[in-house]
């Protein structure tokens, strides 16, 4: 059988790295791309995944522009054929009270964690509905679902992707192209851990699990939404977030 193609974005991240390890292990041959602030951890990060028997095409690229995503997407196809996979993981945070937020950082964080989603998605959806096969997975978070003090524009954008799954689920479903988003809850990667320490140990002291998610955990299921076998779950949002936040 030949392998699929899985494009990741935010590969060299702490939910993205999890993501395409997990994929490449599955049989997929992977592609992802970092930004220029994360070029000094590379060659460690590619010793480690060579060591852990992972193989990763990487690209430089700001997925806040949309034509340097459609270079990115020929280049990924050029090198390893039609994407059928794209985990459009790729996400910052910029942490203040509205009063606070300067505009910058609200931009900032629409184009990276939203607009990206369109720019990567507009790129691969046309092959993905001519092939008639596609999975496309977005990582949107707890966040987006309940709000979240001093994240109006994390919570904004991450909402904003339910939408839009939901959106594209219902016009791609007949193609065999299934759109589906994950929601994390808190995970132990350094974006978190960037909190503040008191406000960190009262946010953990929240979660029924009693502990943060893993990056593993989250990149199982991606991994199962990934998967041929899914193609009935579309238009889905799955919360992995250890009980913090139930809904139905
Ligand atoms: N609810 C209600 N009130 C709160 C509050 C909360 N959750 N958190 C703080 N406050 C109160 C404070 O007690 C304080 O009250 P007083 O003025 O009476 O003392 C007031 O609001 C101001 O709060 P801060 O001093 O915290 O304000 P700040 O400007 O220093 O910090 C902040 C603001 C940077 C947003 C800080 O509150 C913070 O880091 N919060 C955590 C935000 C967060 O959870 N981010 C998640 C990042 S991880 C992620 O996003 C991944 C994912 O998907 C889950």
């Amino acid at each position: 059988m030949t392998q699929r193609v899985a494009l990741v974005t935010g590969a060299v991240g702490g939910i993205g790295t999890a993501i395409v390890t997990e994929l490449a292990k599955a049989g997929f041959k992977v592609a992802g791309n970092y930004i220029p602030f994360e070029k000094d951890k590379l060659p460690q990060w590619k010793e480690a995944r060579q060591k852990d028997g992972v193989s990763v095409e990487l690209f430089e690229v700001d997925v806040t522009d949309f034509e340097a995503c459609g270079k990115f997407v020929a280049d990924v196809q050029a090198k390893l054929g039609p994407i059928d996979v794209l985990v459009n993981n790729a996400g910052i945070t910029r942490d203040a009270t509205l009063k606070k937020m300067k505009k910058e950082n609200w931009d900032l964080v629409i184009g990276t964690n939203l607009t990206s989603v369109f720019n990567m998605t507009r790129q691969v959806i046309e092959g993905m509905l001519e092939r008639k096969y596609g999975r496309i997975v977005n990582i949107s978070s707890m966040n987006g679902q309940k709000g979240q003090f001093g994240q109006a524009n994390y919570s904004a954008a991450k909402s904003g992707i339910h939408g839009f799954t939901m959106s594209l689920a219902q016009e791609a479903a007949r193609n065999n192209v299934t759109v589906n988003s994950v929601a994390p809850g808190y995970t132990a990667t350094p974006m978190v851990q960037a909190i503040d320490e008191k406000i960190l140990k009262s946010i953990i002291a929240q979660i029924p699990a009693g502990r943060m998610a893993t990056p593993e955990e989250i990149a199982w299921t991606v991994r199962f939404l990934a998967d041929e076998r899914s193609g009935f779950v579309n238009g889905a949002m799955i919360p992995v977030n250890g009980a913090q936040y139930t809904s139905f």
